[in-house]
């Protein structure tokens, strides 16, 4: 059979990684594809840096316009990220037919919907496992691996460079600027790298899990996203103190009233498996009501990693060719037409439970009007401990731990408990998730 010919914009980190693998593996993958796929063109601005990369074995362009409309190209890949010139490529290749896949997590949580209806209108396939978590096949194992449960939540850790944060400031004690700085040159961060420790990357990631989990549209404005650029190391140290861990989650949840979208810093109990993963790797638990809870764990981001969720999308892909376009499986999962209407909570009505940590006078009675503001507001406490006065300070820290209760409602309790003229510094407030059985 006649080779699938592949366009690719963008050989950056991750397009390099692509080009490695598919020349290493051609022969591999053709088995599995049932003929041969090759890259046939690039398009980078960096002509050098395009020609190092891919030698004599693809025609190098600096008009990514050029590959879109090129006749010989079955499947364009999108790697150059954004929001702008990457969507109306995109949408070019669709309009040309091309079969497209894409890493472009940003792109396709503001603008899949669009993309997606014009893909299904043109007959074509956008795939996108390389996305999400890297080289984990978390969108094949929802999408259809998972197709016979109804999805109860999901929860995950899937952006690399926080949780590398994250654990090198817990493991070693390390500063939160020094550790980012390692990240960056490590290569994980975005080009951006406030998207990754703001949650945004991740607020990405988790509209596009809940979309084919719940049979949602993409909903990304409506994501609650709190990043890691507050916390500090005594916060991870008291929680670990407590038997938790602190974990950017991204956490997507079905309730009676709609769906809980957040990705937050979040308390995990030591001994669940999700709070034992470190540095950049990715992992998300999946609760099916038939399967149960399942676990996708590997690297989520790097060269080789991501590229092998794209050269799985391309085999895919080409073995669709042959399937007629109402028949293949669904872009979010679920029948455009059939998707779900049910909203996304507003963060004032999602129910967890938190870590609180206040900086109080170290005298009699602080405890009891803490205590009282959070019983009159129906809040329980599920642990509590005060730490030692430092050497001369007249200031202690309370670390609480509360039972499930309405965001809401913590917000009353913490606005009240600041005013307290004992208490001596903003109330920090961390969610807590259990991921148990339920
Ligand atoms: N910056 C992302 C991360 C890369 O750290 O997870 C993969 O999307």
């Amino acid at each position: 059979m006649k080779p699938i010919k592949v366009g690719l914009l963008g050989i950056g980190t991750v397009g390099g990684g692509t080009f490695r693998v598919l020349r290493r593996n051609q022969e591999e993958i053709a088995r599995r594809a049932g003929r041969a796929i090759g890259i046939a063109m690039v398009a980078d601005t960096d002509l050098d840096k395009a020609r190092a990369a891919v030698g004599d074995f693809a025609r190098v362009s600096a008009d990514a316009w050029e590959v879109v409309g090129h006749p010989d190209i079955d499947i364009v890949v999108e790697l150059i990220g954004g929001t702008g010139i990457a969507r109306e490529l995109v949408l070019k290749a669709i309009e040309n037919g091309k079969q497209v896949v894409t890493a472009n997590k940003a792109l396709l949580a503001t603008h899949g919907n669009e993309i997606f209806a014009a893909a299904q209108r043109r007959g074509v396939s956008v795939a996108f496992e390389a996305a999400v978590a890297g080289g984990v096949p978390i969108i094949k194992a929802l999408r259809e691996g998972l197709s016979g449960n109804r999805i109860e939540w999901i929860a995950g850790i899937i952006n690399g460079t926080s949780n590398f944060i994250l654990s090198e400031m817990r493991a070693k004690g390390k500063a939160f600027g020094d550790v980012l700085k390692e990240a960056q040159a490590l290569g994980y961060a975005e080009a951006d790298p406030t998207f990754d420790i703001e949650g945004i990357d991740a607020a990405h990631k988790l509209t596009i899990l809940a979309a084919i989990g719940f049979g949602i549209p993409m909903q990304l404005s409506a994501c609650y996203t709190e990043g890691i650029a507050r916390l500090t190391r005594e916060d991870i140290r008291y929680a670990e103190e407590l038997g938790y861990r602190i974990k950017l989650l991204g956490v997507a949840k079905r309730t009676a009233q709609g769906f809980e979208l957040r990705v937050h810093p979040t308390l995990i109990p030591a001994k669940r498996l999700i709070a034992n993963v470190e540095g950049v790797m990715n992992a998300i638990l999946v609760k099916g009501d038939a399967v149960g809870q399942t676990m996708y764990y590997g690297p989520g981001a790097g060269a080789e990693p991501t590229a092998s969720a794209i050269v799985a999308d391309l085999v895919d892909v080409t073995r669709m060719h042959t399937v007629d376009p109402r028949h293949r499986v669904p872009h979010l999962a679920f029948q455009p037409d059939l998707l779900s209407n049910l909203p996304i909570l507003p963060m004032d009505e999602v129910e967890t439970a938190y870590y609180l940590r206040l900086r109080v006078d170290d005298r009699p009675g602080v405890l009891a009007d803490i205590t009282r503001i959070l019983a009159d507001l129906a809040i329980s406490i599920d642990a509590m401990v005060q730490k030692e006065p430092g050497e001369g300070e007249q200031q202690v820290d309370i670390v609480m731990l509360t039972h499930l209760t309405r965001e809401k409602h913590i917000k009353a309790a913490i606005e009240r408990i600041e005013s307290l003229p004992v208490v001596r510094a903003k109330v920090t407030r961390i969610r807590l998730e259990a991921l148990g059985a339920s």
